[in-house]
């Protein structure tokens, strides 16, 4: 087999550059695929560091898959008893904050509901080593933090499981964080090797580009690392004024008490006034003099406010949703209707090409109803 690296944070930001002036140029031309397993609601994290970029790109034109990866929960848990609400309450978030599946151009699906998505795993895990799966930084970072004894081999194996999820639509841009980076390197991987084995001089998988986000890391309420469920230092999208006034009260400060933003030396400050320009559009500096001795209070006071302004309208739409339950099952449906016809037309292919389309006739056209 080929080699692979899982490549340098500074080349992937260099071709993610150009990239992206070619989006803006071809929307049409291009598939994004993009994705989240569905642990819990979602955050200010979330929507200042992904949600807005697929939002953003959706209404430039670009056809968007968003896949719910349900089984890559199963992989630092034993159990995943609110799984069905948690996938309920994703959807709700993601047209809360304006992904619109009624535009006919982006579809949300979770992956255990598309088998032929699935199927697509068992060739692909020939495709890489041991070793390769074993040196993925991200996944060695994750084992670490689950601090679970046994770690189950959907951990070490999920990475090929997501380039399933991306090579099943043959996605041309994947939009990521640094973390998807090794992820996103081993799908390239696997595409390349696919077609060189199978292809027979016509490639299957087209080769999906990372596309980094410039968005700011958003800190926890905590100040010192990054805003997540489980450190309980969040603003969630779903809660109401009074508990977004709540955390941002309790939120860490310093004990200076000019206000300047120094994201270096005072992390907890700067994250607020990094919130609160994102808020207002409005840089941190200038922000920071403005507040200047009002302190602490003063800052989070006008957070808050901002903050519960800016996601008022979201919130709105979210209280609306929710009382639409069978829409949002609907817009699942919708889906995972059109993921499996894509996977099922790519899953055909891949058969051809590796010779087990057995039942196939002589025009090339296949019956095969076993294929769900
Ligand atoms: N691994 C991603 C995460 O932990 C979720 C994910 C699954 C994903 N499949 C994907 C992200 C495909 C992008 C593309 O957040």
């Amino acid at each position: 087999m080929d080699t692979m690296d899982y490549g340098t944070f500074e080349a992937s930001l260099e071709r993610s550059v150009r990239l992206e002036r070619d989006l803006q140029k071809n929307p049409a031309r291009y598939r994004v695929l993009t994705g989240d397993r569905p642990t819990g609601r979602l955050h200010v994290g979330h929507l200042f560091g992904s949600l807005q970029n697929r939002v953003r790109l959706q209404d430039m034109g670009v056809p968007i898959f968003v896949v719910i990866a349900d089984y890559q929960v199963l992989t630092d848990r034993e159990s995943a008893p609110d799984i069905a609400d948690n996938v309920h309450q994703l959807v709700l978030d993601y047209m809360a904050v304006g992904l619109d599946p009624e535009s006919g151009r982006t579809f949300i699906f979770p992956h255990s509901q598309v088998p032929e998505l699935n199927q697509l795993l068992l060739p692909f895990l020939t495709l890489v080593t041991n070793a390769e799966l074993n040196r993925n930084p991200t996944v060695k970072e994750e084992i670490q933090a689950s601090g679970q004894q046994q770690i189950n081999a959907g951990m070490y194996t999920y990475p090929v499981h997501q380039a399933a999820d991306i090579l099943f639509c043959k996605a041309s841009v994947v939009p990521v964080g640094k973390d998807q980076l090794p992820h996103l390197e081993l799908t390239r991987t696997i595409a390349r090797r696919f077609n060189s084995r199978y292809g027979g001089g016509k490639p299957i998988f087209p080769e999906p580009q990372p596309l980094l986000s410039s968005a700011p890391v958003i800190l926890g309420l905590d100040g010192s690392q990054k805003m997540s469920k489980s450190r309980n230092n969040t603003i969630m999208l779903s809660s109401s004024e009074d508990e977004t006034a709540q955390g941002i009260k309790r939120a860490k400060t310093d004990v200076d008490r000019l206000i300047t933003y120094d994201p270096a030396n005072r992390p907890e400050v700067a994250n607020l006034l990094l919130l609160l320009s994102l808020c207002t559009d409005t840089p941190p500096e200038t922000l920071a003099m403005e507040i200047g001795e009002g302190g602490a209070s003063q800052l989070k006071t006008r957070l808050t406010e901002a903050m519960n302004e800016y996601l008022r309208p979201l919130r709105k739409r979210r209280r609306e949703l929710e009382k639409e339950p069978e829409f949002i099952r609907q817009v699942l449906r919708t889906g995972i209707e059109h993921a499996r016809e894509v996977a099922q037309q790519t899953l055909t292919e891949t058969r051809e090409a590796m010779n087990m389309a057995y039942l196939a006739d002589n025009t090339g056209q296949q019956s095969n109803p076993g294929d769900a």
